[in-house]
């Protein structure tokens, strides 16, 4: 299949130019699309035939079920059973948004979408190309991460036109993606409001209009089963070994250190470093990847898909990357990162 790559200038666009990839999605098709935490993969979330296109061309395990993403709040009431006063207070704080709320939801939503289960994951992004073009398009639009899985979500229009052309009919380059990281996904649809997953809308944040959000359990303990189905999968995984590196204080001494036990453990194998800019330039005799100041955990959050993309671009066997601080967006950046090393770590 030809694969159509329309290229948007965000900041200065025509709307009509987001007719021929909503055309082509009122049409059963699939179009990558901008979104302000990563790329997504768009279907008509109505379309059964259009929606089993969306796992072949990822390679989606079929349990997994998908996001639908609305641009108006109308759009909801069609697609979930009646909610509370606190969904309504949740949704005039945080949409649109990098937020996806989990709902009861109503028949029409088709079982492909859900994996089967009675609720539904929505989200109304703050994208406007992505609003504009479910707009134009007239129906929800459900949409994974717009990458092969298990490989890191996408950032930049690059990695989607690296795993998807040939397989999809239409991408939108609307440039890079600012949040970086996937949505916070909140479930409000049991006895306690819970995140299944970090991202870009922090626990602190849904603190201040939810007091008893509570974290999904798995989200703690790596070892219990997670309660969002996508959430078990091996993920955000580059050809190279990754490690995250534990440490009290860095010293010149534990530097040394660092170094000759990396050597040791292994050997002849091209390392690479990636952390914040305080922290690679203490490994700059390696290949290293700043993802910005230590201080700016948006900053990191934003660079840490791509970087993860580049060590394999330069053939890099091993990557040790710096651990974050496990609070405000830290949390979401932790738990990739934990994913992509598979909880590998080295102590030190
Ligand atoms: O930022 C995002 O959320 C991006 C952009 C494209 O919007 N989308 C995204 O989709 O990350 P995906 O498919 O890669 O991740 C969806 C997550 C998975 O972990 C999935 O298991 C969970 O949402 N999910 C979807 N429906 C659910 C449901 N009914 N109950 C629990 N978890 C659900
Ligand atoms: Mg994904």
């Amino acid at each position: 299949m030809e694969t159509k790559i329309i290229r948007i200038d965000k900041d200065n666009y025509f709307n009509k130019i987001l007719n021929y990839p909503a055309k082509v999605l009122n049409e059963g098709g699939l179009v990558a699309f901008p979104t302000e935490t990563v790329y997504g993969l768009g279907a008509n979330a109505l379309d059964e035939d259009a929606l089993l296109k969306i796992f072949e061309a990822k390679g989606r395990p079929a349990d997994n079920p998908l996001i639908v993403h609305i641009a108006n709040i109308d759009e909801l009431d069609v697609l979930v059973e009646e909610y509370g006063l606190l969904e309504k207070k949740v949704i005039s704080k945080f949409w649109p948004g990098p937020l996806t709320i989990i709902f009861k939801k109503k028949d029409i939503v088709p079982d492909i979408v859900t994996a089967g289960l009675d609720t539904v994951a929505i989200r109304m992004p703050s994208s406007k190309i992505a609003r504009k073009l479910i707009e134009l398009a007239n129906i929800p639009l459900a949409a994974p991460s717009a990458n092969l899985s298990g490989k890191p979500s996408p950032t930049v229009v690059d990695h989607v036109i690296e795993d998807l052309t040939g397989k999809i009919e239409c991408i939108i380059d609307g440039g890079n993606c600012e949040v970086g990281l996937e949505s916070t996904v909140l479930d409000l649809s049991g006895e306690i409001p819970t995140v299944l997953r970090p991202g870009g809308v922090t626990y602190e944040k849904l603190l201040e209009v939810i007091p008893n959000v509570i974290f999904d359990e798995a989200l703690i303990n790596k070892d219990m089963t997670p309660k969002s189905p996508g959430m078990k999968y091996v993920h955000y995984s580059p050809e190279a070994e990754v490690y995250i590196l534990e440490y009290d204080e860095l010293n010149s001494q534990k530097i040394f250190e660092i170094n000759s036990l990396i050597k040791e453990k292994f050997i002849n194998k091209k390392i690479g470093f990636m952390g914040s800019r305080q922290f690679v330039n203490k490994f700059n005799k390696n290949f290293t990847i700043s993802l910005g100041n230590k201080e700016d955990l948006n900053e990191i959050a934003s660079n840490l898909f791509n970087a993860l993309r580049k060590f394999d671009e330069h053939d890099v066997e091993v990557v040790i990357s710096e651990s974050f601080k496990n609070e405000g967006m830290g949390v979401a950046i932790m738990n990739r990162l934990n994913k992509s090393a598979g909880y590998k770590t080295i102590k030190i």
